[in-house]
């Protein structure tokens, strides 16, 4: 690709309760980013040059989407949906804590591992993301707007961190990140949207 750029989607209501997983609405501060969006597109990509969006199947990034562009192709991919935490879908860190002590600190000791129960780890998520990356290393512009977890391995990818790095890239709400793939290495650019 040229330029492939990144977006969680906006904070969702889940977001707010500190609640993981789940298949929330945006909150008002979400819609506000969803209705930033396209300005702080137009910024980085500089002209009108036509960008394919890739979602989620997941309501709050396609809510995310749903200001750009109309002459935007929009795809959503499975793929893309956020890491599955399995029976923790939906609990706040604390409930987990709580409930599955002993899963909690497996967890923090490899997190790229670490496999909710009925879930899925880091690692799973990188093996589900190969067809994504294949597609990307084949295509002109994407915007990928997806979830923390998802951006996390495919960041990790092109800016070649290790496995136990990757799991902890901070990836904060309502930035748009752009990546261009150069011969020694990746750029990085951020637009943090002023919401
Ligand atoms: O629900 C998944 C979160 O977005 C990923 O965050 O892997 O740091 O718990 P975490």
């Amino acid at each position: 690709p040229r330029s492939v750029w990144l977006s969680r989607h906006g904070e969702s209501m889940l977001n707010l309760e500190g609640r993981i997983g789940g298949d929330a609405e945006l909150s008002h501060r979400g819609e506000e980013y969803a209705r930033k969006l396209p300005e702080l597109v137009l910024e980085s990509v500089g002209s009108d040059r036509p960008l394919t969006v890739w979602t989620s199947t997941l309501k709050r990034t396609i809510a995310t989407a749903r200001h750009l562009p109309k002459h935007y192709n929009q795809l959503q991919w499975k793929a893309l949906d956020e890491l599955d935490a399995g029976v923790c879908d939906g609990m706040t860190y604390q409930e987990i804590a709580d409930l599955y002590p002993d899963d909690f600190q497996a967890r923090d000791e490899d997190k790229y591992n670490y496999r909710y129960r009925g879930g899925e780890s880091y690692r799973d998520v990188v093996i589900r993301l190969e067809p994504i990356i294949m597609e990307l290393e084949r295509s002109e512009d994407i915007l990928i707007i997806s979830h923390q977890a998802v951006i996390r391995c495919i960041y990790a990818y092109f800016m070649q961190k290790t496995q136990e790095e990757s799991p902890w890239v901070p990836v904060p709400l309502h930035t748009l990140i752009k990546l261009t793939p150069r011969a020694y290495g990746t750029e990085v650019q951020t637009y943090k949207a002023n919401i």
